[in-house]
């Protein structure tokens, strides 16, 4: 069957379907999906962040059949770039549009290397249990077998779905549907990088419909105590990495510029090196650092008590989240409080 013909029959149907499409915004920020490469076989020393939002709508006419596609481009980043300033406008302008009775779903497509960072932040401020879903690709949209264009399309069906209603910010690539809290990129430059690698998927996109077989037990999205609308910035959140033979000089350095609070991404069950790190952040701590023992490991729990005397030192456990992933929770825990048995409570409950 030609393209063609499969074109104008999309086409056809899109039309026949008319108003029962759901309303889908798609939102650009950047990327490797709006990247571009100077030959069809560069797929690494491209440059992301060159295709606008029409041309990116534009490359999967499919779309028109799965929903009524508006675009807008927030802004136009690597990723690597992003930064509070960034996610703030992003958060009010979701919320703006989420509001609006003839948006049901959004996506955003994001560069990957702080997809995980941006879901996260979103699902914690986000304040509706319509689908929001980030989209990435691996490859840029000049390479043989972009990933982008079946990405995007997955995204926006799965942003119109039911299905996604009150499951928290989903993220979608390679046919895998992830939550925003656990999700994390695996690989630097495989199509499957994302991945959750213990907690699991939450499920599937396929033959254009998504089937989830788990959803979050943690608080997000509409459920979310959290709230930027009147926020112009938030608080200075640093990650120090744990190593062995690691000394206090990043810890005294981020205390000395300002940090309201230090992420601690240990070895192991979040341990912290003596006589050099615990003392450290003891000291950031007296002087009002809030402190979150995190691990670099990856997966499983940080146990309160366990490596170190979090009682006694007044620190905070992150739990299962990762220290990019605690640090964004921290910042937003301390735009409301500063006393640590709360943001404990909040790293148990989100
Ligand atoms: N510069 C990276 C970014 O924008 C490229 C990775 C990607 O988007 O896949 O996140």
């Amino acid at each position: 069957m030609s393209v063609l013909f499969v074109l104008l029959f999309s086409f056809a149907v899109a039309e026949a379907r008319g108003p029962g499409l759901p309303n889908v915004m798609v939102l650009a920020t950047g990327g490797t999906i709006a990247g571009t490469g100077s030959s069809s076989t560069t797929v690494v020393g491209y440059t992301a962040a060159t295709v606008g939002i029409e041309t990116l709508l534009n490359a999967v006419p499919e779309l028109k059949t799965v929903a009524n596609v508006k675009g807008e481009q927030v802004f136009q980043i690597a990723s690597e770039n992003m930064n509070n300033d960034y996610w703030l406008k992003l958060a009010k302008r979701v919320n703006a549009l989420l509001a609006q009775d003839d948006v049901d779903g959004i996506v955003i497509t994001h560069g990957t290397d702080t997809i995980e960072e941006t879901s996260y932040f979103l699902d914690l401020v986000v304040k509706s249990k319509k689908p929001v879903v980030i989209v990435g690709a691996m490859r840029p949209s000049t390479a043989i077998s972009a990933d982008g264009p079946i990405n995007l399309y997955n995204a926006v069906i799965l942003a119109g779905s039911d299905e996604a209603i009150g499951k928290g910010v989903l993220v979608a690539l390679n046919d895998q549907i992830n939550a925003a809290r656990d999700v994390t990129k695996n690989n630097t430059s495989t199509a499957d990088t994302f991945r959750t690698p213990e907690l699991g998927f939450l499920g599937y996109m396929q033959g254009n419909k998504p089937y989830f077989y788990r959803q979050s037990t943690r608080r997000h999205t509409a459920d979310s105590e959290f709230d930027v609308s009147n926020l112009d910035a938030l608080p200075q959140v640093d990650i120090v990495y744990g190593y062995a033979n690691m000394n206090r000089v990043a810890i005294d350095a981020f205390v000395a510029a300002g940090a309201k609070g230090i992420v601690h991404a240990g070895v192991g069950d979040g341990s912290l090196a003596r006589p050099a790190v615990e003392p450290a952040l003891d000291e950031a701590r007296k002087k009002g650092v809030v402190i979150v023992r995190s691990s670099r490991v990856g997966n499983g729990i940080v146990a309160r008590n366990g490596e170190a005397k979090d009682d006694e030192h007044d620190f905070v456990v992150s739990d299962t989240l990762n220290p990019q992933k605690a640090r964004i929770l921290l910042m937003l825990a301390l735009t409301k409080t500063t006393d640590t048995k709360e943001i404990q409570r909040m790293f148990y409950t989100y």
